[in-house]
Formats: C-alpha cells, sequence, structure tokens
C-alpha cells in the first residue's frame, strides 16, 4: 500500500527513482510523484494521478538532482488526483515528505496546530509535513528535531521520507508499522518499501523497527529511537537479482508467476526435504509444535484461502486440531482460544497489516507463532517466534498465485514432520517427495494446455457478468480461492460454494447460461458433486468440470493427474488461476494491476 524510495549520493537519482517506483507499483498506482534536488540550489517536485508511466511522461530532461524521493501511492485519504499526490510540501516550501501508512488522528491535529494554514490536498500526509513546518517556524526548531516533535504527537502508521531542502544533504526516514528499509552503497544510501525496488543499487539493507528514526547521507546511516538512544544495526545481504524482478517474455508477471509453480515446488521440496525425503524443520519449531493442542491459521485473501486448504493437511497427517481465521476479524473477535495454542501466519508478503495486528496480540499473550511467508526479513517474520521461508522468488503481479501454492505444499511438508514426530500413521504412509513431484508434474501439464484453457475462458466466461465454482471438502476450499482469482482480475462477479449448499439458497441465481465451474478430486464426494452439477444444468447452467483422472469421466472439459486428493488443491487451482488470467485479458484489462487494489496491504 504505498511505495516509497530514496537516494542520496547518486548523479542519476530521477532514473532510480523511477526505476523503484516500477519495482513498487504493485504497493498501489493512484498517483505517483519525485522531489529531486541536485544539492546546488535547484529542485524540482513533480506529481501526478495515475501510473508511473503517466509521470515518467511529466519529468522533463531538466529533471535532475543528487538527492531524491519518490513515491506511488493506493489512495487511502482523499482521491486520486494530482493534489493528493506525494511528496507533499509544506506551506513555506521548506518541507517535502512521502509516507506510506494512516495518521488516524490527522484531523484532531490539523484543528489543534493549523489553524491557520491552508491545506491544498485531503490527505493525512499533508497535516504531517505541515506540522513539521509550524514546529520549526513557530518553536524555532531544526528540521530534524521538528519531525521528531512531530512523529511522537502522530497516533497511526507510517514509513516517512522526509527532505528538508535547507539541508539537501540528508534524507530523514522513520517507521512505525509499515515497512522501510535503508539501502547501503559505496558512496550512496537509499531507501525503500520493499528490497525489489533496489536491487539494481545494492544488495545490503538494513530493516528498521518501529519506532526508530534515521538520518542518512551519501556516507552514513545514523538509526536512532524517537528518544534519541543511537541504534547499531548490521546490514544483510539479499540473495536476489535484479533480473529475478523482471517479467522476460512473458506479456505478464502473473502469467509467469502461474509457469514458475512447478518450480516453486520442486525447490521446496529440495530445500525443506532431506535426501530420504523426512522434512528438515527447525527442532524447536517442532517441538512448540507437538505441545500445542490447536492450531490456528491465521492470514488475508488468497493466504486465508491456502489456509482453509491446509487444514485437513494438519488434521490428517499431524493429527492436530485446526482452526483457521481471517486475520482482520480474529483480532478484535477473538474466539475462545484452547488451552495450548499455537498461531500460524501465512502472509505472501510478511506485512499485511491485517495478520499483523494479531501478531502483536500472540505476542503480548505470550504464545509461539509461526510466519511462513516470501519476504524474508518482513514484519511478521521478525515478530514471530519462527519463520519459514516459501522460496518462490518475488511475486510482483497483484493477484497471488505463485504463493498459494508454496504456502500449501509447505504446510504439507510441515504437518508430515509434526506427524512424524507424532507418530501419526498417516503421515508415516504420506510420501510427500514423491506427491509434490507429482503435483509439479501435473501442474506443468496443465500450463502446457493453457491455449485450450484460454479456449474454455473464451466460450464460458468471456462476457457472463458471474459466475459459480463448486466443490466439496478439499475442493470447496479452492472453489474460494478460484473465485477470488476470478472477480480481482477480470470483475466478474464470482462466488465459492459447497456444492450442496447451493439448492438452500443461491440455485435461484442459475440461470440460462450462467457459468458453473465445478471442481471434483475427491472420490469420497464426487457421486455428490455430480449430483449438484445435475441440478444446476437442469437451470441451464452452462458448466465446465475440472476433474483429477481417477474420478474423472468422459465429458469433463479438463482432466487433472492423480495426485493424493488430500493435496488436489496443489494442481486443482493452476487452470482457474489460467481461467482468471485469460478472461481479464481477453477483456482487454491490466491483468498484473487490477484496479483499486494494491499487494501488500499495510493499513488495516
Ligand atoms: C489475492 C491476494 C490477496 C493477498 C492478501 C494477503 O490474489 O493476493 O488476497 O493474498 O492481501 O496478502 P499476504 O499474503 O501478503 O499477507
Amino acid at each position: 500500500m504505498c511505495g516509497i524510495v530514496g537516494v542520496i549520493g547518486k548523479e542519476n537519482t530521477v532514473e532510480i527513482l523511477l526505476n523503484g517506483l516500477r519495482k513498487l507499483e504493485y504497493r498501489g498506482y493512484d498517483s505517483a510523484g519525485v522531489y529531486v534536488n541536485d544539492q546546488n540550489g535547484h529542485d524540482y517536485l513533480v506529481k501526478t494521478k495515475g501510473r508511473i508511466a503517466a509521470l515518467e511522461a511529466e519529468i522533463g530532461a531538466d529533471v535532475t538532482g543528487t538527492m531524491g524521493i519518490g513515491h506511488t501511492r493506493w489512495a487511502t485519504h482523499g482521491i486520486p488526483s494530482d493534489s493528493n499526490a506525494h511528496p507533499h510540501v509544506s506551506a513555506d516550501g521548506r518541507f517535502y515528505l512521502v509516507h506510506n501508512g494512516v495518521i488516524n488522528n490527522f484531523a484532531q491535529l490539523r484543528d489543534q496546530y493549523l489553524a491557520d494554514v491552508d491545506l491544498v490536498s485531503q490527505t493525512d500526509t499533508e497535516v504531517v509535513v505541515q506540522l513539521i513546518a509550524h514546529f520549526a517556524q513557530t518553536e524555532n526548531l531544526s528540521g530534524k528535531e521538528a519531525f521528531r516533535k512531530t512523529l511522537a504527537l502522530l497516533d497511526g502508521s507510517y514509513a516517512f521520507l522526509l527532505v528538508d531542502r535547507t539541508q539537501a544533504d540528508k534524507l530523514y526516514v522513520a517507521k512505525n508499522k509499515s515497512p522501510l528499509l535503508i539501502g547501503v552503497g559505496a558512496g550512496f544510501n537509499v531507501v525503500c518499501s520493499d528490497a525489489m525496488a533496489m536491487l539494481a543499487e545494492t544488495k545490503d539493507f538494513i530493516e528498521l523497527h518501529d519506532g526508530e528514526m534515521v538520518t542518512v547521507t551519501k556516507e552514513k546511516v545514523a538509526i536512532e529511537t524517537l528518544a534519541g538512544e543511537a541504534v547499531t544495526r548490521a546490514s544483510y545481504h539479499v540473495d536476489m537479482d535484479a533480473s529475478d524482478t523482471e517479467k522476460g517474455p512473458f506479456p505478464f508477471y502473473m502469467l509467469k508467476e502461474i509457469n514458475e509453480q512447478p518450480a516453486v515446488l520442486r525447490r521446496l521440496a529440495q530445500d525443506y526435504l532431506d535426501e530420504s525425503g523426512k522434512p528438515v524443520i527447525e527442532p524447536d519449531l517442532l517441538a512448540a509444535l507437538d505441545q500445542a493442542d490447536r492450531l490456528y491459521i491465521l492470514a488475508a485473501g488468497t493466504s486465508y484461502n491456502a489456509g482453509l486448504a491446509a487444514k485437513s493437511v494438519f488434521e490428517t497427517l499431524a493429527n492436530i486440531p485446526v482452526e483457521v481465521g481471517l486475520a482482520s476479524e480474529f483480532g478484535y473477535n477473538t474466539p475462545l482460544l484452547s488451552k495450548k495454542p499455537f498461531f500460524l501466519f501465512l502472509s505472501q508478503s510478511g506485512e499485511t497489516a491485517d495478520s499483523r495486528q494479531v501478531l502483536v496480540k500472540v505476542n503480548e499473550w505470550g504464545y509461539p507463532s509461526l510466519t511462513m511467508t516470501n519476504a524474508q526479513g518482513s514484519t511478521l517474520s521478525r515478530e514471530a517466534t519462527y519463520t519459514m521461508l516459501l522460496n518462490a522468488g518475488p511475486e510482483i503481479a497483484v493477484a497471488s498465485t505463485k504463493a498459494y501454492t508454496a504456502q500449501i505444499a509447505l504446510q504439507t511438508i510441515l504437518a508430515k514432520g509434526l506427524g512424524e514426530k507424532r507418530g501419526v500413521k498417516s503421515a508415516q504412509d504420506f510420501n510427500v517427495r514423491e506427491q509434490l513431484g507429482l503435483v509439479a508434474n501435473g501442474m506443468q501439464t496443465i500450463i502446457d494446455e493453457k491455449d485450450f484453457i484460454n479456449q474454455l475462458a473464451q466460450n464460458y466466461l468471456a462476457t457472463t457478468r458471474n459466475a459459480f465454482y463448486i466443490g466439496r471438502g478439499y475442493d470447496y476450499a479452492v472453489s474460494l480461492e478460484a473465485a477470488l482469482k476470478l472477480k480481482e482480475i477480470s470483475y466478474v462477479q464470482a462466488e465459492g460454494f459447497a456444492g450442496a449448499e447451493l439448492k438452500h439458497g443461491t440455485i435461484s441465481l442459475i440461470e440460462d447460461g450462467t457459468p458453473v465451474i465445478a471442481i471434483i478430486t475427491d472420490a469420497r464426494v464426487a457421486s455428490h458433486t455430480r449430483g449438484n452439477i445435475q441440478e444446476v444444468r437442469a437451470r441451464g447452467a452452462h458448466v465446465l468440470t475440472i476433474a483429477m483422472e481417477a474420478v474423472a469421466d468422459k465429458e469433463d472439459n479438463l482432466i487433472l493427474a492423480d495426485i493424493d486428493p488430500l493435496i488436489s488443491p496443489l494442481l486443482s487451482v493452476v487452470p482457474t488461476q489460467l481461467l482468471a488470467y485469460y478472461t481479464s485479458l481477453n477483456r482487454g484489462y491490466d491483468v498484473d494491476k487490477p484496479r483499486n487494489l494494491a499487494k501488500a496491504v499495510t493499513v488495516e
């Protein structure tokens, strides 16, 4: 949600800022802007509604500098517009500020301190930059001290990057709840919401903690607490190439990421299984899980759906009761907890604010937790007791695909490890290495059939306003994810249903030609799902079936390779990802950047 970048000590500041913003566009694309200063008396502010490409078109050749800040916005306070775009500038023209987060008490601060100031935007961020100028003027404070005083008054989440143009050899930085990193270079330094934005400049980053502020010059990174105590923290090396974040030959990141799924599964097997196929898991983590009487899986969106798909896996392989919760609900409507709970957070980005607010509570309660994430060093990873990395490589398309399958696969490995520790027979009998290999091969077969899936998308979903996915058991969990994928990128109103539930109300929505996509992988319920298909067909539904070979019949549209049905979501989701992809593409939408959305949702 909003991406911010900064650089100091580089001649090609504008290029670095724009490249960084392009990499962060997944965090929001309502408006964008940069402020650059040549430290020689000239500075420039350019900002505009729309995407980075629109900003680029606005930046003239005369705009150059050796330091600067940039922002790509996902609107929270105020509509997407030129005036609400960041950077925001104080009325006296001295301070420039970019912000990721939400300031809850901005209206109160505005009324208390800024009655005389004509605000030009509807944003909470402008109130902050005007407050800094206010304290600098009225209390004769330095820019840094005015910033510190302002920070102490704020209630909310922020990653800030501030320029005081009277001291253009410094960037001021502060963080609370929203992610922010400092990238370290030789004779220059950079600041970014996500390391991906600056991999072309450096691979060494320093993480910041909540309640810290930093003064960055081209030579130095000085971290301190808001109380002014100096903090020393070593940098860490990010083992990723700038090319990992490129689209390569694919027209969209989403298609690239769908294609990567077989490789992601093979990598997880390599990283988390030993030569005999036994899970390699931190012994302390396994011991803590073994002590637990219930596993609470918490997440949002697609990650929540990955938790739903893994519930049966944990219960079957590890014999542990599982409750899967939407993090945004769980934190404020907490159910009665078991005596020895263990909390598992699923988060591709590791930054989702809804999940983090639960983790903060879990830490206060003193319970153990694990974060499964794709982002090394992310907030959820740092703050949980344990971390397991998905190692899926950067996921850039807003619609999550490979993180979903990686999360299910890694949970399966963990469930197998826990089940073996507990002596559960079904875990001992479950050959996870072989199964993941079969899934990877099965995924590849589906991906190779993508042209046919495109045809199905055209036949079933080209013009429809709504669609239903149905399934039972394991297939119900996938139906929810399939529907989310379709609606978020193609704007078709889609719903995932437990097959039998249709007849308890929703079947009244079925009309002539309504697309119903049925997923059938589990022999225990296959005949019942087929019965539900008959019910909707009799009412005119246009039915597409995706079935696993063992339960398939010759009329099915897509046949999946046989794998253990327990982990069938890993495979059955792939055709639904492709159906969503092609529906969006065929309708002419920007598949990677659906409207109103952002990846890494860092506000509650
Ligand atoms: C949908 C999607 C979102 C995320 C959700 C949680 O395709 O990507 O629903 O799954 O915002 O994000 P993470 O996993 O980063 O916590």
